[in-house]
């Protein structure tokens, strides 16, 4: 029960890593209210989480509006009294070279990856200095620091959030830590929509895999256990750092 009586804020939950993350933390104690797109998956995980004993609220919704960011905070006070952690997972790949993109997936991409991140802690910090501090933990990417081909807005955005997080650790420290996971290929719907970006995606996948050191994809169980570390007391002198997850795959 690390994180019993803890209350957190977890987007795009619905899928993949962030769904991993919602049931480890849900085990761990922590009060949770999701959010995702899709209303159906939303429900169907609030259900099952709170069969099994958690507390758990989903709130549906585009993270890249503020005013879905708003909900989020006011149903983690109304629901649980506090706020004590944000994870922010969401995430959107907006496939295109900066030539081919449309000016509307660009925006949608920015909005998503990284002013979601900024509307919620902007919202949620004041909430966690109410009750004496907190901490954040952003999702970015290895494509922070490598370039894939016509991820241009995506690789924009995950960059910046390495940049946003660390800036946000020095001015909120030491009553806030600020902190992001930077996972590589990791097995979830979001990596086969990212290899249509090549010729054939299978074959990338496979070789993918195959360019970790593990020789496998990532598993969002992988990534729940770093999150969980990561929010937990056991990271008490982690602040403005950038881990990357990714099975090897940046040495090489
Ligand atoms: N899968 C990978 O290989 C990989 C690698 C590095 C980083 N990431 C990052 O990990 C995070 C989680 O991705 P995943 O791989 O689990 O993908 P996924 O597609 O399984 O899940 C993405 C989640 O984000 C939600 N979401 C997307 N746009 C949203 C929006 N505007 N508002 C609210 N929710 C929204 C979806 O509903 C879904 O719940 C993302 O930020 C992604 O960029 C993924």
């Amino acid at each position: 029960m690390r994180l019993k009586g803890k209350t957190a804020i977890i987007t795009g939950a619905t899928s993949g890593m962030g769904k991993a993350m919602a049931e480890r933390f849900s085990m761990e104690g922590a009060s949770l209210v999701l959010s995702g797109r899709s209303q159906e998956r939303g429900l169907e995980l609030e259900r099952n989480l709170n069969k099994a004993g958690g507390k758990v609220v989903f709130v549906a919704g585009d993270v890249g509006k503020l005013e879905v960011n708003e909900i989020l905070v006011k149903t983690a006070i109304e629901h649980f009294g506090k706020l004590d952690t944000v994870v922010t997972n969401a995430g959107k790949l907006g496939l295109g070279s900066i030539t081919e993109i449309s000016l509307n997936e660009w925006q949608e991409t920015i909005n998503t990856n990284l002013n979601s991140v900024f509307y919620l802690s902007r919202l949620a910090i004041p909430e966690m200095l109410k009750n004496g501090g907190g901490c954040i933990l952003a999702n970015s990417s290895i494509a922070a620091f490598k370039s894939f081909p016509n991820h241009a807005a995506y690789c924009a955005s995950k960059a910046a959030l390495v940049a946003l997080v660390k800036e946000m650790a020095v001015d909120y420290g030491p009553k806030i830590r600020v902190n992001t996971i930077c996972p590589g290929p990791v097995d979830t719907p979001l990596i086969w929509d990212s290899a249509q970006a090549f010729e054939n995606p299978e074959t990338i996948v496979q070789q993918t895999a195959n360019n970790t050191l593990m020789k496998r994809l990532g598993k969002p169980e992988d990534i729940a256990s770093l999150a969980l570390f990561l929010v937990s007391e056991e990271a008490s002198w982690i602040t403005g750092a950038a881990y990357t997850i990714d099975g090897g795959i940046l040495v090489k």
